[in-house]
């Protein structure tokens, strides 16, 4: 059987989700996570594109050690440079050079001729093969491109050095037949093709990305790219998920294999969700809350008598777990890190510490700790480097039916200083909102605010995720503590931290660049 490798860009074309701005930390944890997964390759930023992304992809790359890890770059000598530099401490280091191919490109935004194209990405193969013993070249608009063209420069990048040939649909816009035989045809007219791997990136925008990543495969293909619940650029990517289950489970009919771990994939689904705040659509393939939920009388009678009636896919098989443990107050600290490592979390000594006396205080009002909410604590614990920044002190908020809501609000800045602040509004948030605008003092944008509860229960801990704009920067944050108003109060400081950590970031990157 052919061997399919899974090239995951959850933190590089994923992350160019509107509104995902992962920090160091939570681009940490999904690395991991990705690696217990066992991907083959982990496409962890653009190290050339900003400070902030050669730091992750450095990081990634030092920590991760049984996948490859590759970072994006332009066809120039700077970012080729930039990128061998963050990943040179890496397992195996890939680079991934891309350049545009299509006319429409071509002309509008590169402003370079044809020929000017295939000398550009020729020069920068052979530049990347004097550091990387891997070079992925990829044709950006592969699929709007003139094929006779498309090939030309695949033998050239090949001759260059390139092992890995990458046929991206940037744009979402083939279908299936169509994919398959721009695969077809760069094998019976590219020659030397036979000595490399070719690679498909499909985006989502006709919503046949998982399809046509398919029959790239049924075609030829040996590498998928692919990000977890689908995140990305506008429509997003092919899905991970339903790629690696449709392969597993229709293995008859695909006959290839891959080296994934599929019992970590819904634990990878929710790490991904919960701290890019993209939602899992509850019908979504494979890691909606719905998909192995059978709802008609018909279907669970089917079920109860023979699960493969009506399930394709065991819950099991993707590591939904079949029971949640639950600790309470006489829990100690050696259940918790137990648990917490059973759960995958990987937390340093002084975070535990930290989480026990947050579980302690939460096992005093709720009587059962559910593996979800001992999620909502790490969460709060481990993904909030902004201990540094402004922390909530205290809230007060008045509501009555006859009455005009009214929140104060106690801030502490870094410094320690306290600022306080008071408003009103047409609700209870409302006014929760205003007041912390006027402590921040900036015009604060709300584009979403949506609160759920972690598990069920009266006394649940509620989860509070919003979506800001300041300025320029569109960024999200979350927040969770037993009372909705608390919630709500340290999701909008989150954001506000994230903000202040973007602006700082943007600041020093201009200051490299002008020194
Ligand atoms: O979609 C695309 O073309 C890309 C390339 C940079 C590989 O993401
Ligand atoms: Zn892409």
């Amino acid at each position: 059987m052919r061997n399919i490798k899974f090239f995951d860009t959850t933190l590089r074309d994923g992350e160019q989700s509107a509104g995902v701005n992962l920090n160091l930390q939570e681009k940490l944890e999904i690395a991991r996570q990705l690696e217990r997964l066992r991907v083959d390759i982990i496409e962890a930023g653009f190290p050339a594109s900003s400070k902030g992304d050669f730091e992750a992809v450095k990081q990634i790359a030092e920590t991760v050690r049984t996948c490859s890890v590759t970072g994006l770059s332009r066809s120039v000598r700077s970012d080729i440079d930039a990128a061998w530099e963050a990943l040179k401490g890496g397992a195996e280091p890939r680079l991934h050079l891309f350049i545009a191919t299509s006319p429409i490109h071509m002309v509008h935004k590169l402003r370079m001729t044809p020929e000017q194209v295939i000398e550009a990405a020729v020069e920068a193969v052979k530049y990347a093969k004097r550091f990387f013993p891997i070079v992925q070249w990829s044709a950006e608009d592969a699929c709007r491109s003139e094929l006779p063209f498309l090939a030309k420069i695949v033998a050239e990048v090949i001759k260059a050095g390139a092992s890995v040939i990458n046929i991206p649909d940037t744009v979402g816009y083939i279908t299936p037949k169509e994919y398959g035989e721009i695969f077809l045809y760069l094998q019976n007219n590219v020659p030397n093709i036979e000595n490399v791997s070719l690679s498909a990136h499909c985006h989502d925008d006709l919503g046949m990305a998982v399809v046509n990543s398919l029959s790239a495969i049924e075609h030829g293909a040996t590498q998928v790219e692919c990000t977890i619940n689908g995140i990305g650029e506008r429509a997003g990517n092919a899905a991970l998920e339903e790629i690696a289950v449709a392969l597993h489970i229709r293995k008859d009919y695909y006959q290839v294999e891959t080296r994934l771990n599929l019992q970590e994939i819904k634990r990878t689904s929710n790490l991904v969700s919960k701290l890019t705040g993209v939602v899992v659509p509850p019908n979504k393939a494979v890691v909606g809350k719905n998909a192995f939920a059978h709802e008609s009388g018909i279907h669970q009678d089917g079920v109860l008598k023979e699960k493969t009636t009506y399930e394709i896919i065991s819950p099991e098989l993707i590591g939904v777990p079949s029971n949640s443990m639950v600790l309470g107050k006489h829990s100690g600290r050696h259940a918790l890190r137990n648990r917490v490592e059973e759960l995958g979390y990987t937390l340093s000594d002084e975070e535990i510490n930290q989480l026990f006396v947050r579980f302690k205080e939460l096992a005093d009002k709720k009587k059962d700790i559910t593996d979800d909410d001992l999620i909502a604590l790490i969460f709060e614990e481990k993904f909030d480097p902004f201990k540094d920044f402004y922390q909530l002190s205290s809230i007060q908020v008045q509501y009555g039916t006859n009455q005009i809501p009214t929140a104060v609000v106690v801030l502490k800045d870094g410094k320690g200083n306290e600022i306080q602040e008071a408003a009103t509004g047409a609700g209870s948030v409302e006014a929760l909102y205003n007041t912390l605008e006027r402590c921040f003092q900036t015009e604060v944008t709300l584009l979403d605010y949506r609160i759920e509860s972690v598990g069920g229960g009266r006394d649940a801990l509620a989860q509070v995720f919003v979506k800001v704009r300041v300025r320029d920067v569109e960024t999200s944050g979350r927040g969770t503590a037993q009372d909705v108003l608390e919630a709500s109060a340290k999701a909008y400081i989150n954001a506000m931290n994230r903000v202040f950590m973007i602006e700082a970031m943007r600041a020093e990157n201009e200051k490299v660049a002008t020194s």
